[in-house]
């Protein structure tokens, strides 16, 4: 018996099969085109190419000589948040999605905040309105594609317009509905009050469910694409942050994880929806039945590494020549520089910010160069600066009395050495490696096997695939020199929102 994950994320969508014991027995990615951006801020993909990219990706699982579709019990999907796909009475899609990264929606939110009272949004959907959430999306092209809207009939999340495709139903999971504004994540389901406000029919809305309850079976349409056996069972799965989590064990309590992709976030397992009265870190539904999370995002993380990579980095001949992995080499550049860049800092804020400013204009900044300062000493001076970042969302949590009892590194910054080692030394805590960690596919998978019933709960399902490897303690000497820093990465922001404000 396998069970299989689908995560339709950003760059692409990955699909992992895993065996009983929660091997991974085969995996494959297929890219998506990249996202469009007409204009400075906007970011739309279209969602027939992540279904391209499904039916790809899939097929290439289940070619491997030791996958077969019949014995696939059960599939579970994961994907990329707050992305508006919108649909027609045919099932087709109307436009692009506006996904998750898209900043155009600053007006809509600060009218909605108006309307609706900074207060009583986070008390109906436990967070404030955000460029990035789905529903100022939804505002956006009432008011500005008024045609398009018009025959809008349902509005679904990435992952769950491939679930359509796949099984004919419009579904969706607690941890994802919550990205949207229009979710309830207290109560877990959606927002009548929040539906009302902003004159959106429920009808247009996907049927809610737990992340591992089943919400479908494969269609005869939807077998016939990707080889899967029709009638396999689907569950709900999560939002890629959900399930990334549970894919890294982060699933009680004192569990934290700090993960650096694309975007870096720093996330909580609780067991309440605990929250901040500054919205400054998203309140969702987790996708353990009955618990939450809270989590912080800053916008550029590894993004920060791969703009200086794509612009500026040369890479060194020699490490090409034997193929090294270009951040590998210059994670390992970073080291000739000293802890604290010798003064070089930076601020990461290249896709404006979300924790802790909530400022889609933010701009990032490289300060404090002399002419002694070389390629390493900017390369670890962002290294750091993603790191100092991450604990502004660590430095909150402090804030809510939110329980912090290991932090488990995840994505390309728990690979690098030194990138570890500066996570520990900038957190002054042990921070925890896995022994393999898959992402957000694999926990879709895990959240498959509770669904299918390999497992009788999601805890199980962890407690019984997910080892650690490693631990990095933080050297004590450079974490209290990180830690004054810190202090100093604390004042950028301020400084830096005063040049922006003259420069709007
Ligand atoms: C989470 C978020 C991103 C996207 C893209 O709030 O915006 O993690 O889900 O992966």
């Amino acid at each position: 018996m396998k069970l299989l994950g689908i995560d339709v994320g950003t760059g692409g969508t990955r699909a992992v099969a895993v065996d009983e014991s929660g091997n991974v027995v085969a995996a494959a990615t297929a890219e998506h085109a990249p996202f469009a951006s007409p204009h400075i801020g906007w970011a739309e993909q279209d969602p027939r190419d992540w279904w391209r990219a499904t039916i790809e990706a899939v097929r290439h699982v289940l070619a491997r000589p030791n996958v077969n579709a019949g014995e696939i019990a059960c599939i579970g999907f994961s994907g990329q948040m707050h992305g508006a796909v919108l649909i027609d009475e045919s099932g087709e899609v109307l436009r692009p999605a506006l996904i998750w990264c898209d900043q155009r929606t600053d007006a809509q939110c600060r009218s909605l905040t108006e309307k609706v009272g900074a207060a009583r949004l986070i008390e109906l959907t436990s967070n404030p309105a955000l460029t990035g959430f789905t529903l100022p999306k939804l505002l956006w092209v009432q008011e500005q594609e008024p045609d398009v809207w018009a025959r809008v009939r349902s509005v679904l999340l990435p992952k769950d317009y491939i679930r359509l495709r796949l099984t004919g139903e419009r579904a969706t999971d607690v941890a994802d509905a919550s990205g949207t504004l229009l979710f309830d994540v207290a109560q877990r389901r959606w927002s009548t009050p929040m539906l009302a406000a902003a004159e959106i029919d429920q009808n247009y809305l996907p049927t809610v469910f737990e992340s591992p309850e089943i919400t479908g079976f494969v269609s005869a349409e939807g077998s016939l694409a990707t080889g899967l056996r029709e009638g396999t069972p689907v569950v709900a799965g999560a939002g890629d942050q959900a399930a990334g989590a549970v894919g890294m064990g982060i699933v009680r309590p004192g569990a934290v994880s700090a993960t650096i992709g694309t975007s870096g976030v720093v996330f909580a397992a609780t067991d309440h929806p605990a929250l901040d009265k500054r919205g400054r870190v998203h309140t969702f539904c987790h996708a353990v039945p009955g618990r939450w999370h809270v989590m912080g995002v800053t916008q550029a993380a590894g993004l920060s590494l791969r703009w200086f990579r794509d612009r500026f980095g040369v890479v060194h001949p020699e490490g090409l020549k034997q193929q090294k992995d270009p951040y590998d080499l210059l994670c390992a550049e970073a080291g000739d520089a000293p802890p604290g860049s010798d003064g070089v800092l930076w601020a990461p804020y290249l896709m404006g910010e979300r924790t802790p400013h909530l400022d889609p204009h933010a701009r990032a900044a490289l300060v404090g160069l002399a002419a002694s300062h070389t390629r390493a000493h900017i390369v670890r001076a962002i290294l750091e600066g993603v790191a100092f970042s991450l604990r502004d969302t660590l430095t909150i949590f402090a804030e809510m009395n939110v329980p912090v009892e290991t932090i488990r590194l995840g994505g390309g910054g728990a690979r690098a050495p030194l990138w570890r080692q500066i996570q520990a030394d900038v957190y002054g805590r042990a921070v925890e490696i896995l022994a393999a960690e898959e992402g957000a596919a694999y926990g879709a998978a895990l959240l498959a096997g509770v669904g299918g019933g390999v497992w009788s709960s999601v805890d199980e399902a962890c407690g019984e695939t997910i080892r650690i490897a490693t631990r990095v303690e933080p050297q004590s000497e450079v974490s209290a020199f990180m830690n004054a820093r810190y202090a100093m990465f604390r004042e950028l922001y301020p400084a830096l929102r005063s040049l922006s404000d003259k420069d709007a």
